[in-house]
């Protein structure tokens, strides 16, 4: 039973591949970064030989179909992407690596017809717009899309995407929509700005965080779980989930950290510039199909982050370039 990562180097990725490892795998790690880093930090320093470490293009299909096939691979849980920045810098290549990589992910699939049994892969909150156009309260997974950002329109199209993959080829996928991911790995995108926060608090250098308001934070461990789980369940067609952690003010994630890491006292500050991304999800559907999944409490989250950047800095070994 082979699993596929895409992306696997990344933030999400990394954490997909330590909860694949965990339950006896050896997954396909895939990826167009040529340093592991972020895999090694969250999965160990042995990961290489752990893994099948496979370098690629998303936006290369007969790669991508080639590895499908030699690897005789069964789940695909599918994360290489570019974030806001990212596409809002060079939209172009944003929709080369989002859009087209998400449509080699299916023809992959399609290409081995009935290999692949399921494809779990992340979409985005990014999908909705801001606040102001919903009613009040925690978004539904039904909720209409507005994206705001070229970011969030990829999103919306790799979700009908997954759709008519479904209805015409009868390929499985779960769709996933966190909103803020934060821990250990966290450190490209808008909302990576909490976990860069208790970097700095462990670090004891100040930090500003860039924006305010409330947001849902989900522990990045959290959406590994979802993922993996979807890339193993008997589910049918192409379904799509929001996601869950907790609903919060950034002025309370640092209050959180301050009472867990003292010495950070004074060092985070914030400015008043709300998001203009939803600020809640309603994660029935989730808890529905794939529940009970209750989210890691924030402050056991933070914690767990501050522990391990703590070990990590101990060792040496934590990455600060994106404080700089
Ligand atoms: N982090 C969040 O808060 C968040 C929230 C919602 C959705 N998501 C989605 O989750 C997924 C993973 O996010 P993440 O936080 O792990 O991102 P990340 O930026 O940490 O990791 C993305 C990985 O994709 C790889 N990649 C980029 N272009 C590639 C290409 N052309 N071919 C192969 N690999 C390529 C990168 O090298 C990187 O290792 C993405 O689809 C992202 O949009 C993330």
């Amino acid at each position: 039973m082979t699993t596929l990562v895409t992306g696997a180097f990344g933030c999400i990725g990394s954490w997909v591949v330590r909860g694949l490892l965990a339950e006896g795998e050896r997954p396909v790690a895939f990826d167009l970064g040529d340093d592991p880093w972020r895999l090694r930090m969250i999965a160990g320093d042995d990961v290489a030989s752990r893994v099948t470490l496979v370098r690629g293009d998303i936006a290369d299909r007969d790669a991508l179909v080639g590895v499908v096939r030699e690897h005789g691979i069964r789940r695909i849980v599918h994360l290489a992407a570019w974030q806001v920045p990212l596409c809002r810098q060079d939209p172009a290549r944003g929709a080369l690596v989002n859009v087209v990589g998400t449509a080699n992910v299916f023809e992959a699939a399609r290409a081995v017809a009935g290999q692949v049994e399921r494809i779990a892969y992340a979409s985005s909150a990014g999908v909705f717009g801001p606040p102001s156009l919903y009613p009040p309260g925690p978004l539904r997974d039904d909720a209409p899309p507005h994206p705001a950002t070229h970011y969030g329109v990829y999103k919306v199209a790799n979700e009908e995407t997954a759709r008519v993959y479904w209805e015409e080829h009868r390929i499985r996928s779960s769709g996933f929509r966190p909103l803020s991911v934060y821990g250990p790995g966290r450190d490209v995108g808008v909302t990576a700005t909490p976990t860069l926060a208790m970097k700095a608090a462990v670090l004891g250098r100040p930090f500003e965080l860039r924006w305010s308001g409330s947001t849902d934070l989900i522990y990045v461990e959290d959406v590994a779980r979802a993922l993996i789980k979807a890339s193993r369940a008997t589910l049918d067609r192409a379904r799509v989930y929001n996601l869950h952690g907790s609903s919060v003010a950034l002025g309370e994630v640092v209050r959180l950290i301050e009472t867990a890491w003292p010495a950070a006292k004074g060092l985070l500050t914030h400015v008043e510039a709300p998001m203009p991304f939803a600020t809640a999800l309603d994660d029935t559907r989730y808890q529905r199909d794939l529940g009970p999944a209750p989210p890691t409490a924030l402050v056991d989250g933070v914690r767990r982050t501050l522990d391990e950047f703590a070990r990590l800095h101990k060792d040496g070994r934590l990455d600060a370039r994106e404080l700089a």
